[in-house]
């Protein structure tokens, strides 16, 4: 496995992270949670530190489990949550209503806002930290940036939370590269988490430069695009219900076959690693100029392991460069 810097906060953080958002099965159809409890088991036993979690996935599920996985495993953690989404009050900007399953218009259980308010920030912290069983987080991230606050007041909240020694490290997500600029203004940011893989490649303009040119960490979400990049999701697959996938034009017969194509390409350099094309996409994500740690979401302990050894791949010019020739030309027809 390789560790990367999370920005100037001297963590060194595994180039391959673990999502779990789907492990808490909020928008992912479910989830088994003792095959989650062992997936991030399997993941710290690979050599993978970094785990990103927030209060959103599952409404406390995902901290929650990861919480139990890394009970008596602290120490070999990078713990990444986030703060930003709240459904304990209607203050900032309304995002969305949502059921235990995925988000709905009509539902009433959650009606989640956009909020980083110093009030809230303060009390979604003492939520994670319970649900984690810590009593500190190694990186705490903005999930989602809101109009209500000044990022000054957003960012001066989370400094003091870093004084009071309940958070090393200061993230920024789904941002833009002025709103990173306002939080840098206001203090150290270590971090920026974007959406981010060979089938969404909008931030090579913007905040990737961004990222290198500040020396700010930059995480890669949904690398694998959903599972799609490991081309192990045929035209069969049935997703439960409230999956994102279900329906999804990503996941359409046609996609699928344009998908396919693309992998098919990567194959002799899948080959030549003796690798797997996913784990191929994955060291591909983190070989990106800027690009320093992908988060791969994994469901049971074969994926864990599958996605963490592809924290030892290192490819070379030739290949990456065949790779984004390839994707510039078949992949422009893909959702
Ligand atoms: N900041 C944000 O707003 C934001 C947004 C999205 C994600 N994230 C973070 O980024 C993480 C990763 O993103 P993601 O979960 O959306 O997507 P992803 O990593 O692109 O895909 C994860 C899914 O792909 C499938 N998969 C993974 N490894 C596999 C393997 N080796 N073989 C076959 N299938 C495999 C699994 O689904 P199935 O087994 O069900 O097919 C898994 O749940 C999240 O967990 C979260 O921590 C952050």
């Amino acid at each position: 496995m390789q560790y990367r810097a999370l920005g100037s906060s001297g963590i060194q953080a595994s180039v391959v992270g673990l999502g779990t958002w789907a492990i808490g099965g909020w928008m992912w159809g479910g989830t088994d949670e003792p095959a989650a409890i062992r997936a991030i088991q399997a993941a710290l036993d690979d050599g993978i530190n970094l785990v990103d979690t927030a209060p959103a996935y599952g409404f406390g599920l995902s901290e929650q489990l990861v919480g139990k996985a890394i009970r008596g495993r602290r120490d070999r953690v990078v713990l990444a949550t986030k703060c930003g989404l709240v459904w304990h009050v209607q203050q900032g900007d309304h995002y969305f209503n949502s059921d235990e399953k995925a988000p709905n218009q009509s539902a009433t259980q959650y009606r989640v806002y956009k909020c980083l308010r110093p009030e809230t920030i303060r009390y979604e912290i003492e939520q994670s930290l319970k649900r984690l069983g810590v009593d500190c987080i190694d990186l705490y991230q903005t999930h989602w940036q809101e109009s209500t606050t000044p990022i000054a007041d957003t960012m001066a909240t989370l400094q003091d939370l870093k004084r009071q020694g309940k958070i090393r490290a200061i993230g920024a997500s789904n941002a833009s590269v002025e709103q990173l600029d306002a939080y840098r203004r206001a203090g150290t940011l270590d971090v920026d988490q974007e959406k981010y893989s060979m089938l969404d490649r909008a931030h090579e303009a913007d905040l990737l430069p961004a990222c290198v040119r500040h020396r700010l960490a930059f995480l890669a979400y949904s690398p694998l695009a959903s599972g799609l990049l490991t081309g192990r999701i045929g035209p069969d697959r049935i997703f439960n219900a409230g999956d994102l996938r279900r329906g999804n034009p990503r996941f359409s017969r046609d996609n699928l076959e344009r998908v396919s194509r693309l992998l098919q390409a990567f194959q002799p350099i899948a080959d030549a690693h003796h690798v797997s094309l996913g784990q191929l996409v994955i060291a591909w994500t983190v070989a990106q100029p800027g690009c320093t740690h992908a988060l791969v979401g994994a469901r049971d302990p074969a994926q864990a392991h599958e996605n963490a050894r592809a924290g030892d791949i290192r490819l070379e010019a030739s290949e990456l460069a065949t790779m984004r020739q390839a994707i510039d030309a078949q992949g422009t027809g893909i959702v």
